[in-house]
Formats: structure tokens, sequence, C-alpha cells
């Protein structure tokens, strides 16, 4: 079966690096406390600029959130002169709070994500009993992608990839010749996303590996997560489509879905629930804002007993 999308996808990495491309501007911060990965990038012709997966720092034992993480990435944005247009979610995180409704007041741009959010946002509503103010259409956000929709980020253009498996509703941003992939592959020596959350599908997260590795070899990779492993004692969040098929520990080339599924399976079995993860989604599944204040005007989070 052709894929255009992905056909589309490839045209647009390569023709970012031929001679006269104009590749984006990326920037990483870190955050330990979640080991994710924050990317800013921008089109150095036009200064504007995208901030994909950003972290709101929260204490759970205190239930206090600070934006320590944020700020950095504000200071970055406004010492470099970058202009923000969107605000991306690979996903809804299940192992922080994201700060892209503190971003968005603070430097603008539009919050998206994929278009199936509304499936996880139909799953969780349910189990956090979510009132009738949370609209489940997904209009929390200011856009939705489907597989294959374009955008751009200043003159440099972008592709949304619907690549399920890790939840229904992740989506990978190819920006110029730099894709952040979300939830989908780790670093080449820590392989892959878990999929045992609700929705989540081993099978699906293959064939959206495999459709990410069928781009061309020197596409540059930006992950949301990395844990470091025995033998690589520093975080690293950027590899390359040529690495992962070589080296990828649960997807090089040559793995098939059938021992994929049963690895991934096998593994998950064993990992704890996320730290964050009754906060993380039930504030994700609102595009990162807070459940809305009751009477005394203080606001909740809800643990559901007995449920996950
Ligand atoms: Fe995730």
């Amino acid at each position: 079966m052709s894929d255009r999308y992905l056909a589309a996808a490839t045209q647009l990495i390569l023709s970012t690096q031929a001679p006269g491309g104009v590749p984006p501007v990326t920037k990483t911060f870190f955050d330990e406390a979640t080991n994710t990965a924050s990317h800013v990038v921008h089109d150095p012709a036009t200064m504007r600029g995208a901030i994909i997966d950003s972290v709101l720092d929260f204490d759970p034992a205190a239930g206090r959130t600070t934006t320590q993480g944020a700020d950095a990435i504000i200071g970055y944005v406004r010492a470099e002169s970058i202009t923000i247009d969107w605000l991306l979610e690979t996903h809804a995180h299940a192992d922080h709070l994201s700060a892209a409704p503190y971003l968005q007041r603070h430097l603008g741009g539009k919050l998206a994500i994929g278009r199936d959010i509304i499936a996880v946002q139909t799953v969780f509503g349910k189990i956090f009993n979510a009132g009738t103010e949370f609209a489940r259409d997904g209009s929390e956000f200011d856009r939705l992608f489907g597989d294959g929709d374009t955008f751009s980020v200043g003159n440099i253009a972008a592709i949304a990839l619907h690549v399920p498996g890790h939840t229904p509703a992740d989506s990978a941003y190819v920006i110029g010749d730099a894709v952040f992939t979300g939830d989908t592959l780790f670093m080449p020596d820590y392989g892959t996303a878990r999929t045992d959350f609700p929705g989540g599908d081993a099978s699906e997260l293959y064939r959206s590996i495999r459709r990410l590795l069928a781009l061309p070899h020197g596409t540059r990779l930006f992950l949301c997560h990395d844990y470091k492993t025995a033998t690589r004692q520093n975080y690293a969040w950027e590899t390359t489509v040529a690495e992962q098929r070589e080296r990828n520990i649960h997807a090089h080339e040559g793995v098939s879905e059938e021992d994929f599924v049963a690895m991934r399976k096998a593994r998950d079995a064993t990992l704890a629930v996320p730290k964050l993860l009754l906060p993380s989604v039930q504030v994700n599944m609102r595009a990162g804002h807070l459940p809305p204040a009751e009477e005394n005007g203080t606001t909740y989070l809800k643990v559901p007993i007995n449920i996950l």
C-alpha cells in the first residue's frame, strides 16, 4: 500500500537537506524529574518557532505546581527573539503535566495534538468522572492534526504523522528534516515506548515505528524521553533513522512484528505505573488545564481507587 503522507514527509526531509534548504534550529530542555525532553524548534530565516512537549513542574506530595522548567523555555525563546506559532503535544502524556497553557499565556501560539485525543478524552473522562464542562471533543485544543495534515513553522513546512501504539493519539511531527517522534522510539540503546496504557497496542506501535524508520536514513529524530542505560551515563534525545534501523535494541531492522509484540508485552508487564500517571492524564486530557475549581475556589485532582 502506498503511503502518500510518508512520501510527502520524505520529500520534505530531502528538500530540507538539499543545497539551499533551511534546516530548523533545535534546542532541547531536559526535565530530569520526569525524564522528558522538551524541544524548541525554529526557522532561522523568520525566527518563528514551535515548542514540543513542555513540562509543568509538579510535586505530588504537596499538590503544588511550579514553572521553573517552563520559565527556562520562556527565557530562551525571549533571548533568541523567537515568535512562537505552535505548542505541539505528541500525545496526552502519562508521566508529566503539560505546561502548554502556561507557555501559551506568556508566548502565544496555537496548542495542537493528534485528532484521536478525542478517544483518549472519552476513556479518561469516564475514569475521572469528569463533569459535562469537559467536552471530550478536542475543543480544549486549538488544532487537531489528522494523519498527513500539513502546517508550517515560519517558512519551514511541517507534516503531522499519526503514529499510534503507545496511546491511540500519538503524533510525530516532521518539521523540515527534523522529526519529533513522541513516545514511539527511544534512544537505540534503550528501545521503545510502553504500550500498556488504555488504548495502547504493541502491534500498532510496531507499524508506527516501521513507518518512521522508512524515512530517509539521515533524518534527525528527536525523542520525548530518555532514562540513560547501564552503560550510558548521560541523557540523550537525538538520533537518526539510520542509527535506529541499525541498533535499536527492540526495533532494529529485521525484528518481526511477532517478536516485537512478545518482547513489548513481556517488558510492559514488569513496568511500574508512572509516578505522575493520575495527575498527568486528568490534566493533559484537558490540554494541560487543571480541572475547574470547586465552590471554595480550590482545584482538586482525583485518585480513582482500584480502577487502573
Ligand atoms: Fe508518553
